[in-house]
C-alpha cells in the first residue's frame, strides 16, 4: 500500500526528542504512526534515522498530516508549553472534523488545559491534555501516561497510549485521570513531588559528603544499598549512578565539577502556586523549589557564602555520634520527610480534584506512576495498598503502615535534623517535613495567638473553644469581650 492510501491511527506533531521518541515507540509497538514537524528537516532526521524500525506517514505540511490520520484523528502535540502549542492547537483544528482527538502532550498549565479544552470541546472537538512523565528514555520505551479530557475521548485514544505506556504486573501505567486539566493538574503535582524528592535525596547526600566526611564513591554504594530496601526508587538508584561518575577531564567526581545552581522549568513552582490557591500546604515541594531557587541566585551566594556567622559549629566527633549509626539515622530521615512530601502531594491532588469537580482516585496514581516515571518507586505500592485498604484516607500519614513506619523512624529523624542544625548544615526539606509533622501531631497550636493578635489590630474576630459564636474583645476598650 502506498502512503497516499495508508491511515493512522495516532499521529504526533513536533519532533524534537520527546516527540520523536514517543512516534518511535508507537511504531514499534505496531502502530501507523503519522509524523510532521514544523520545518521539513526533524522529520527527515526521523525517518532517515529511525524509519526502519516501523511504519512512519512522514508528511509536509498540517494538511497532509490530518489528512494521513484514521477517524477520529487522534494528533499528539510535542512542542514548548504556551505560545507554540496554541499555534499548533489552531492549525490542526482548523485541518479536523468534528469528534477528532486533539491531545497536548507538553507540560502545559492546567488552567490552559481547561481553557483549550472549553475552546475546542465548543467546535465539537476533543481537547486531551496528557501528563508524560519519564523523560526521552521514557518516552521511547514507555512512559508513565496521565490523560485527561472526556471519557469518551479516552474510550477511543485509551487503548493506543495504554500500549506504548511502561507496564506493571501487565497493568499499564496509564489510566484516564478525569476531565479537562485533571490530567496535566496531576502532572504538576507529580512533577512537585519529584522536586521534593530529589531535595531530600540531596539533603541526604550532603550531610553523608559534609557531617560524615564520605567521598562520592562511598555514598554511592550507601545509595545502592539502600535501593536494596524501602527506599527502592528510580530517583535513588541514578544517584549511586551519578555519584560515582567520574569527570574524564579532571580525575574528579562528577559532581564536585558540576556547577550548583540547579535550574528548573516551572512545574515545582505551579505545583506550589496552585497549593497556596487551593490551601495545601506542600512544605516539602515548596522548600524544595525556594532551594533551588536560592542555589540558583549566585550573586547572593557570591556575598553571602562564608561571610554570615555561623555561631560554634560542632562535628559528629564532637557530638560522639558514629559514622553507621548516622547513616542509618540519615536513611530514616529520607524515609520520613520523603513521606511527607508525597503525603502532601496527594492532599493536594484531592484538593485539587474537589476543587474542579474532577473526581480523581488516588488509587490510579499510585497505580500508574508505580513505573515509566521519574517518582517510580517500591514506596508507590505501598501507597497503593494504603489507598486500597482504605480509599477515603484523610491523609497518607494516617494509613496504619505508614504510621508504623513513621514511628519507626521518628527517633532517627530528629537527631538527624537536631545534629545538621549543630553542626550548620542546611536541611530544608527534612526540617520542615518534621516542623510539618510536628504541627499535625499537636492538639493545640499557636494559631490560637494569631486569631487574638488579628482580633486586636483589626477586630477580625475569634472563636472561643468552650461556647459557639464569634467573638470580639474591646482592646481599645474596657477589653471586655462582646459576642460579634
Ligand atoms: P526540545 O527542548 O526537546 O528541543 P521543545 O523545545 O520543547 O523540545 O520543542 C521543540 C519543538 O517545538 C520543535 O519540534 C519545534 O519545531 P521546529 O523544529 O520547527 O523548531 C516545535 N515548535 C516550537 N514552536 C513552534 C511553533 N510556533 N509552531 C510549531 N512548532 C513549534
Amino acid at each position: 500500500m502506498s502512503n497516499a492510501e495508508k491511515l493512522a491511527p495516532i499521529g504526533v506533531v513536533g519532533l524534537a526528542v520527546m516527540g520523536s521518541n514517543l512516534a518511535r515507540n508507537f511504531a514499534h509497538k505496531g502502530h501507523t504512526v503519522a509524523v510532521y514537524n514544523r520545518s521539513y528537516g526533524k522529520t527527515e532526521a526521523l525517518i532517515s534515522n529511525h524509519g526502519d524500525e516501523g511504519d512512519f506517514l512522514p508528511a509536509e505540511t498540517i494538511e497532509e498530516f490530518v489528512a494521513s490520520l484514521e477517524r477520529p484523528r487522534r494528533a499528539i502535540i510535542m512542542v514548548q508549553a504556551g505560545k507554540a502549542t496554541d499555534a499548533v492547537i489552531e492549525q490542526l483544528a482548523d485541518a479536523m472534523e468534528e469528534g477528532d482527538i486533539i491531545i497536548d502532550g507538553g507540560n502545559a498549565l492546567y488552567t490552559d488545559t481547561i481553557r483549550r479544552e472549553a475552546e475546542l470541546s465548543s467546535r465539537n472537538l476533543h481537547f486531551v491534555g496528557a501528563g508524560i512523565s519519564g523523560g526521552e528514555e521514557g518516552a521511547l520505551n514507555g512512559p508513565a501516561i496521565m490523560p485527561g479530557g472526556s471519557a469518551e475521548s479516552y474510550a477511543s485514544l485509551g487503548p493506543l497510549l495504554e500500549s506504548i505506556s511502561a507496564h506493571v504486573d501487565g497493568v499499564p501505567c496509564c489510566t484516564h485521570i478525569g476531565p479537562d486539566g485533571a490530567g496535566h493538574f496531576v502532572k504538576m503535582v507529580h512533577n512537585g513531588i519529584e522536586y521534593a524528592d530529589m531535595q531530600v535525596i540531596g539533603e541526604a547526600y550532603h550531610l553523608l559528603r559534609y557531617a560524615a566526611g564520605m567521598t562520592p564513591q562511598e555514598i554511592s554504594e550507601v545509595f545502592s544499598e539502600w535501593n536494596a530496601g524501602d527506599l527502592d526508587s528510580y530517583l535513588v538508584e541514578i544517584t549511586a549512578e551519578v555519584l560515582k561518575q567520574v569527570d574524564a577531564d579532571t580525575g574528579k567526581p562528577l559532581v564536585d565539577i558540576v556547577v550548583d545552581a540547579a535550574g528548573q522549568k516551572g512545574t515545582g513552582r505551579w505545583t506550589v502556586k496552585a497549593a497556596l490557591d487551593l490551601g495545601i500546604p506542600v512544605t516539602g515541594i515548596g522548600e524544595a523549589v525556594f532551594a533551588r531557587a536560592l542555589s540558583g541566585d549566585r550573586e547572593m551566594r557570591a556575598a553571602t557564602s562564608g561571610e554570615l556567622a555561623s555561631g560554634s559549629l560542632r562535628s559528629l566527633e564532637d557530638l560522639g555520634i558514629k559514622r553507621e549509626d548516622f547513616i542509618d539515622d540519615v536513611r530514616a530521615a529520607l524515609y520520613a520527610s520523603k513521606l511527607v512530601a508525597y503525603s502532601q502531594g496527594f492532599d493536594e491532588i484531592k484538593a485539587g480534584s474537589a476543587e474542579h469537580g474532577w473526581n480523581v482516585d488516588p488509587r490510579d496514581l499510585a497505580t500508574i506512576w508505580r513505573d515509566g516515571c521519574i517518582i517510580r518507586a517500591k514506596f508507590l505500592d505501598r501507597i497503593r495498598e494504603a489507598y486500597d485498604s482504605s480509599p477515603e484516607l484523610t491523609s497518607l500519614l494516617l494509613d496504619p503502615y505508614f504510621r508504623a513506619e513513621m514511628e519507626h523512624s521518628m527517633d532517627a529523624w530528629r537527631r538527624v535534623v537536631v545534629t545538621a542544625t549543630q553542626l550548620g548544615l542546611p536541611i530544608p526539606v527534612f526540617g520542615s517535613s518534621l516542623s510539618y509533622y510536628d504541627s499535625l501531631r499537636s492538639s493545640r497550636l499557636p494559631a490560637a495567638l494569631i486569631q487574638a493578635q488579628r482580633d486586636y489590630f483589626g477586630a477580625h474576630t475569634y472563636e472561643r473553644i468552650d461556647r459557639p459564636g464569634s467573638f470580639h474583645t474591646l482592646w481599645s476598650g474596657d477589653r471586655s469581650e462582646v459576642e460579634a
